[in-house]
């Protein structure tokens, strides 16, 4: 028992992405999704929290919170509304809402790919063609050369494991395919591509004489999948390869895993693709053998002894401190949590599970490992994806129809965290 305080240079911030806060875009594949009907409480991210006509008030709020470092993603629909052409409009508003959290001495992480596309990109057959990386590689090389000066942290894909399990395997995100033949095709993309940027992104910035030092990274969503059973645990280790190795393998190392096999045949010069570890942790699923294929022969069960978030996630703070263990112990690379929340609309739970989850982090940091930053998800109620407006993952409450903020108990408890880096009362046992 005791206070922990984290170092100076460890960097405490707040992570957001483009669809869920901005508003007002109907070229993205999420707000064509919306229309479709599959949003659970049919809310559009239409709607949202109209970000994109309130960054100055949401800058402010940033600052409120104290943090150092905050994670935005930028709207591929919006800077590239059609294949090659370019909305200065768009990459003007991002230049400035990146201005202004630098000015307000906040370091910007931007992801380039968070779960939307633009429509047009789905039509040409999204990921499925392996042609079709040359339009995200032109959008981001146009991106770099825009933002780069301001700009040196980038995140490539966030949740690529997500985002390919989601959309290509079991059909809830877009494009709503349902085929593991198109899961390992697109998991391949995703890594070639992420390769690709990684070397563009460096030199781009290293060529142009862009100030601060250039890093490049993913955001893998990591959960622990733990079996109770023999059967269960050798259940637990075959999801954990499909859903984290072959991922992590390929984007961390370079190397494209058993089923996995190069889609551009080009050769992998180096060894290294990721300048940080980012961890996006929620939760662990218990895992058990089913004999359902539809399923892909497993299935994920809640452990009835831990609290749960509003979307009945377990809450389990020691999996941050597992995961940050296991991966940094194999990777060496410094880990940021890129994200870590819950979805807790009364506010009863939020306060001490940033606690108990940063009272792990400090345990790690006191056995070595190295965790450089973390990102709470997220700044204000938003558009859940599937969830819509329903679920509240935010320190402010955001009013959908006034758009009104209010900040929740919580929040004042993590602008106290973030100006002092001390947690009191760390209830971990060292
Ligand atoms: C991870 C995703 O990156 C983010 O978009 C989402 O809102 C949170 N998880 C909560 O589900």
């Amino acid at each position: 028992m005791g206070n922990f305080k984290f170092a100076e240079d460890f960097l405490f911030g707040t992570a957001t992405s483009s669809v869920q806060i901005e508003g007002g875009d109907t070229n993205n594949t999420w707000y064509e999704w919306s229309e479709l009907g599959y949003i659970k409480d049919s809310s559009s991210c239409f709607t949202a929290c109209d970000h994109w006509n309130r960054v100055e008030e949401d800058t402010k709020i940033l600052q409120d919170l104290n943090v150092q470092t905050h994670r935005l993603s930028l709207e591929w629909s919006r800077i590239e509304p059609q294949p090659g052409q370019y909305s200065e409009e768009a990459i003007r508003h991002y230049r400035e809402e990146i201005k202004l959290l630098l000015a307000s001495k906040i370091e910007p992480l931007v992801t380039l790919h968070h779960f939307s596309e633009p429509i047009w990109f789905q039509q040409l057959g999204g990921w499925s063609k392996p042609e079709n990386k040359k339009h995200f590689i032109a959008y981001v090389q146009y991106v770099v050369e825009k933002l780069g000066d301001l700009v040196s942290e980038w995140v490539t894909f966030n949740e690529p494991n997500v985002y390919a399990n989601l959309g290509y395997l079991l059909g809830i995100f877009p494009p709503g395919k349902r085929s593991l033949l198109e899961y390992f095709k697109i998991t391949s993309a995703l890594i070639e591509t992420h390769i690709e940027l990684y070397t563009l992104i460096h030199e781009l910035r290293a060529c142009r004489g862009f100030l601060g030092q250039t890093k490049v990274g993913v955001a893998m969503h990591i959960r622990f999948f733990d079996g109770l059973t023999w059967l269960g645990r050798r259940t637990a280790a075959l999801v954990d390869y499909f859903f984290h190795q072959i991922f992590i393998e390929g984007m961390v190392r370079g190397k494209l895993k058993f089923p996995l096999i190069s889609l551009d045949h080009k050769k992998i010069k180096k060894t290294g693709y990721a300048d940080f570890f980012g961890i996006n942790y929620y939760t662990r699923n218990i895992v058990e053998f089913s004999l359902n294929p539809s399923i892909y022969f497993h299935k994920c069960v809640t452990d009835k002894k831990l609290d749960k978030s509003d979307l009945c996630w377990d809450i389990y703070p020691e999996g941050i401190y597992r995961v940050c263990c296991r991966y940094y112990r194999k990777y060496k690379l410094p880990v940021y949590i890129t994200e870590n929340g819950l979805s807790d609309r009364a506010d009863r739970q939020r306060a001490k599970f940033i606690v108990d989850h940063l009272a792990y982090l400090a345990k790690a940091i006191q056995e070595g490992i190295e965790i450089q930053r973390y990102y709470h998800w997220t700044v204000m109620d938003n558009f859940e994806w599937l969830e819509g407006e329903s679920a509240a993952f935010g320190l402010y409450h955001c009013d959908f129809r006034t758009q009104q903020r209010t900040p929740r108990p919580s929040a004042m408890l993590y602008a106290q965290i973030c100006k002092t880096k001390i947690i009191e009362q760390n209830p971990i046992n060292n």
